[in-house]
């Protein structure tokens, strides 16, 4: 998703720009430029493509000037072309604005603005916002009332920074997120504090619809009514600094081998939230959890666990499906968002619709200064550090291993949860992997896999087929065993693979039956159990654990299966194509 930043301080801009892009290239773009005020004007260069492409093609970071402004772009108004790419000038080239989000009403403003005979040279939504604030700013000449001004015009969601001709940093935020980053001699604001960790751990988290402006005076805050606002100055965890691959080749690679000690520390900086969230689940009249992506195949997950150990019924919603469905919520409902960015548009807009029908919003994310966090009346913290790799892979077993303590107290001990005993034999899978990468060059070249499993194995063959989706580009679908012989069972030939989730527990025999009606139509079998079977063509082996316990380690050999094979694929495994970490627009 777009990335915004802007810098005003005593460093030369542009290269701290561009090192702040290059950290937040996890969330996912396809264009990036920087603008930067020097002698009184305003330069821009950009382009399409990586931050280091971009920059050894147009040298971005040789800009002069001491602020500035940057942004990774993905496109959703306009065509990944260099003009579409940010900053935007406004017509006169006086100002220059950096934009994440989306403005809904930008034809009719665009229309209105070009009547007053402001011209555009982009596509997108995005550039109505410079020639917005320039209109009112030649109306007022004040930096204030145009900022205040634009905004009241905007439908729709948007953070925003602007660079004015004279030096001064405006920017705005309503439903995306921006953070000030405070240092001795400037400022930073961004999308994201990995943006500016390297300079400085002190920040300041504005609310939803405020504004402010930097010049070489400091910093002033108001809200969308002109009100002046203050915030306090937060210290950011050390640990969000964590984000260098370090001696791994790319960081998903790095975040699946962390999931040993990830899931030992979930929830473990949220105690106290987490044993009111196991109240409020044990009392709730109405529950329901939501999620996109792989979050909601935890939702999934959460699904099976409370009704088999804790006989709670809960009743899982794709996020974006929320809206239209009628008469979910009430207030007796609960309503669990899972999320690990808790930037979701999606998941946000769901938690909106479920507070307005009155429903009490409990979320689950790992960035705890979210906006999820902040619409929700209690959240329980992931705790596995930054998750750079857009496909989602520690986060989702330190989803599961939330779901998994909620339900272990709720049916008071009977699942026999063991994180200790889960870490190791997650530590084996992880570190013997020698025949998944065999298993991976088979799948380089194949264009059809299915992912099967049953009960709870289900979900986790969801995510499975997400992830290999996400990493080699090929159709994968999950499949619940029973289900086979209802259709799927007519798309299995030889140049088929199928994957079968079976280790040794009550669904054991009826999933090694379906291995055995696919195997008869000759697709290639690749067996995920603890028990070996001569139906399976490749047998990943994972060790025996206590039979409730599976889902937790069983994703693991297929998120290395699809690591390995996108490397055998030459596709980027952290960065896969148009996809973003975190979707903030709708
Ligand atoms: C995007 C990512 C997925 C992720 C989903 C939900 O689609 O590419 O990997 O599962 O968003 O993200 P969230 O941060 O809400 O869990």
């Amino acid at each position: 998703m777009c990335s915004i930043i802007g810098y005003i301080g005593d460093e030369p801009a542009a290269p701290v720009l561009v090192k702040g892009l290059k950290r937040m290239e996890y969330r996912g773009y396809d264009s990036v430029g920087v603008a930067t005020f020097s002698g009184n004007q305003i330069s821009i260069r950009k382009g399409v493509g990586k931050v280091m492409e971009v920059n050894n093609r147009v040298k971005l970071d040789t800009l002069s000037g001491t602020v500035g402004i940057g942004h990774t772009r993905w496109a959703t108004h306009g065509g990944v072309t260099d003009i579409n790419a940010h900053p935007h000038p406004s017509s006169s080239g006086n100002i220059a604005i950096v934009h994440n989000g989306i403005i809904e009403n930008y034809v009719e403003l665009k229309k209105e603005l070009q009547e007053k005979e402001y011209t555009f040279k982009s596509e997108t939504d995005s550039e109505v916002i410079a020639n917005l604030l320039q209109y009112n700013f030649d109306q007022t000449k004040e930096i204030k009332k145009s900022v205040m001004q634009t905004v009241s015009k905007f439908k729709g969601n948007f953070a925003f920074v602007a660079v004015f001709e004279n030096g001064t940093l405006a920017a705005a935020r309503f439903h995306e997120p921006l953070i000030v980053g405070i240092r001795k001699d400037g400022y930073f604001v961004s999308s994201d504090v990995l943006g500016f960790i390297e300079y400085t751990d002190e920040v300041i988290y504005p609310d939803n619809r405020e504004c402010l402006i930097i010049n070489s005076s400091g910093i002033q805050m108001f809200d969308f009514d002109g009100n002046q606002v203050q915030h306090q100055i937060t210290k950011i965890s050390k640990e969000l600094a964590d984000t260098y691959k370090g001696d791994y080749a790319h960081f998903t690679l790095k975040e699946i081998s962390e999931q040993p000690v990830t899931i030992m520390r979930a929830g473990e900086n949220t105690k106290l939230e987490l044993d009111l969230l196991t109240e409020f689940v044990k009392h709730a009249k109405n529950l329901y959890v939501t999620g996109s992506g792989t979050s909601y195949n935890a939702a999934l997950v959460a699904k099976h666990l409370l009704s088999k150990y804790a006989k709670i019924k809960i009743e899982p919603i794709i996020s974006s499906e929320v809206q239209f469905s009628s008469n979910y919520f009430d207030h007796q409902s609960i309503l669990i968002a899972l999320s690990q960015s808790g930037e979701s548009a999606d998941v946000l807009e769901a938690v909106n619709i479920a507070k307005k029908d009155g429903a009490k919003i409990i979320s689950i994310t790992n960035i705890m200064t979210s906006s999820l966090v902040h619409a929700s009346s209690i959240s329980v913290g992931l705790n596995c550090g930054p998750e750079i790799g857009v496909a989602a892979t520690k986060s989702f077993t330190s989803q599961l291993a939330i779901l998994y303590k909620i339900t272990d107290k709720l049916c008071e001990g009977r699942i026999g949860l063991d994180f200790g005993k889960v870490s190791e034999v997650m530590k084996t899978i992880i570190s013997d992997h020698s025949k998944i990468k065999e298993i991976a060059k088979k799948l380089k070249d194949i264009s059809d896999i299915y992912v099967l499993g049953r009960g709870i194995h289900y979900p986790i063959a969801l995510e499975a087929s997400l992830k290999l989706k996400e990493l080699i580009y090929i159709h994968a679908e999950g499949l619940p065993g029973g289900e086979l012989k209802h259709g799927p069972l007519a798309l299995m030939d030889s140049s088929v693979y199928v994957i079968i989730i079976n280790p040794n527990d009550s669904t054991y025999v009826d999933t090694l039956s379906s291995a055995h009606e696919i195997k008869a139509r000759g697709a290639k079998i690749i067996g995920i159990s603890d028990k070996p079977n001569d139906v399976y063509d490749y047998w990943i082996e994972i060790p025996s654990i206590n039979e409730a316990l599976y889902p937790l380690i069983e994703i693991i050999p297929v998120q290395l299966l699809s690591y390995y094979a996108a490397l055998e694929k030459n596709t980027d495994p952290d960065y896969p194509r148009n996809l973003a970490k975190s979707v903030t627009v709708k």
